[in-house]
């Protein structure tokens, strides 16, 4: 690091996940926080990112590693890899976006590839492969690893984590889900770039919370993780049934991915979640978790949290202002977010990620989460090859 309070970061990647780093940067405390370097794929994107957010634009992340202290990966999930193995390498601190990695089809594939078609346990096999490689480079090198999991950071969840630990809880079960009409990466949809569909893209979310929960009671009373042990899924692509009947208001044309997924796992101890994940719903984006304790009970409200409605008579009046996330229209009565990366967790997300960074501390949402979230999605799409067994998770 430059200095104890002073950081240096540099990103990878400037669509969607970029922007929103970038925003919540700008508004950390107790740290003097500078976005040193910004790279990307194709040179306009990262000329444009960086003309628009005055940031010094590299043409590489091997140009940009001498000038930053911390490497913060935004770019698509089969880049992840490349870019958390070059900054550990290089004794950089790391953020990384979700999902942690996956499998991506073999060498050199191409638009041809179809990852719904490929084998499950070797997409198991070769992503914990993957996993490994990453855990053993971080480890080696004593580098910050931050997995960004914003569900951890919702101000809902956080107080959950906070009635577990002051209560001494045991979740008994929970349910959780993350929704919506796809996603503005280009590349969303396409295997070989995202790794899988609504399981990885979306369900990694509610997974990855609730996952945390339980990792938050079995450190409150024994000082130890409640891990996950096994799993049963299913996939469907529902907007590709021959019946499906197409309106033109869910968007339909992913590559070879699926549009609805449904994961039920069970833990170290018994007790069970269950995540439900898809591309086909309206109304925005459906974000929950909901814990059902020996003790209490909550619903955790991600998106939307009943913060605002707002109604809009005429659409075109609203046509600069920014609603919710993936809502398609802006008529009518609308659940607004007032300030979404606030209530998404994107905002404490960041902050206790430089913090600990700095200070040299543990993040809530960490290696170990983004281990266990990654290893039991593929461990689903196993169990969905064989409609639905059990299927146990690779402990790494
Ligand atoms: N936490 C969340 O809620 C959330 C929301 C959106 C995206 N994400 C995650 O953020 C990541 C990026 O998603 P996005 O929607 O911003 O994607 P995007 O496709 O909009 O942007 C990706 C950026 O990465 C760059 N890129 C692509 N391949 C690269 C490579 N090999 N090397 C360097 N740069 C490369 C692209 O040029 C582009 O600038 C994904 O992992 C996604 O899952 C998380």
């Amino acid at each position: 690091m430059a200095s104890s309070k002073t950081i240096r970061i540099g990103i990878i990647g400037t669509g969607f996940a970029g922007k929103f780093h970038v925003e919540c940067l700008h508004r950390i405390y107790g740290v003097t926080v500078e976005i040193a370097g910004i790279t990307s794929r194709r040179l306009e994107s990262r000329q444009a990112f960086g003309h628009a957010h005055q940031i010094p634009v590299f043409d590489s992340i091997e140009a940009m590693l001498p000038h930053v202290d911390l490497i913060d990966v935004c770019s698509p999930p089969y880049a992840h890899e490349a870019g958390i193995l070059a900054a550990a390498a290089a004794e950089k601190a790391i953020i990384c976006e979700k999902p942690l990695t996956g499998y991506f089809g073999p060498t050199g594939a191409d638009e041809k590839y179809r990852g719904d078609k490929d084998s499950k346990s070797k997409m198991l096999d070769e992503s914990v492969q993957r996993m490994q490689k990453i855990a053993a480079a971080v480890r080696k090198h004593n580098v910050f690893f931050g997995y960004a999991e914003n569900f951890v950071y919702a101000p809902s969840l956080q107080k959950e984590r906070e009635i577990i630990e002051k209560t001494g809880a045991q979740i008994l079960r929970m349910t959780g889900e993350e929704s919506h009409n796809g996603s503005a990466s280009p590349v969303y949809g396409i295997w070989r770039f995202a790794g899988g569909g609504s399981l990885i893209g979306k369900g990694c979310h509610p997974l990855g919370g609730m996952l945390y929960l339980k990792r938050v009671e079995g450190l409150a009373r024994t000082g130890k993780p409640i891990r996950p042990v096994s799993v049963s899924a299913r996939t469907h692509q529902i907007t590709r049934t021959p019946g499906y009947r197409d309106v033109k208001l869910i968007r339909t044309d992913y590559h070879d991915i699926e549009d609805y997924g449904f994961m039920h796992v069970t833990f170290e101890d018994g007790t069970v979640c269950d995540t439900l994940t898809s591309e086909v719903v309206l109304g925005g984006i459906y974000d929950y978790v909901e814990v059902f304790a020996n003790n209490h009970r909550t619903r955790c409200y991600i998106s939307p949290t009943g913060l605002m409605d707002a109604y809009n008579p005429r659409g075109e009046q609203f046509k600069d202002v920014y609603l919710i996330e993936k809502a398609s229209t802006k008529e009518g009565w609308s659940p607004a977010a007032p300030d979404e990366n606030f209530t998404i967790g994107y905002q404490a997300e960041i902050q206790d990620f430089i913090t600990c960074a700095v200070t040299g501390t543990r993040p809530q949402s960490d290696l170990e989460l983004a281990l266990d979230t990654t290893a039991t999605i593929y461990a689903a799409y196993l169990s969905d090859e064989r409609k639905g067994a059990e299927v146990e998770i690779p402990q790494l």
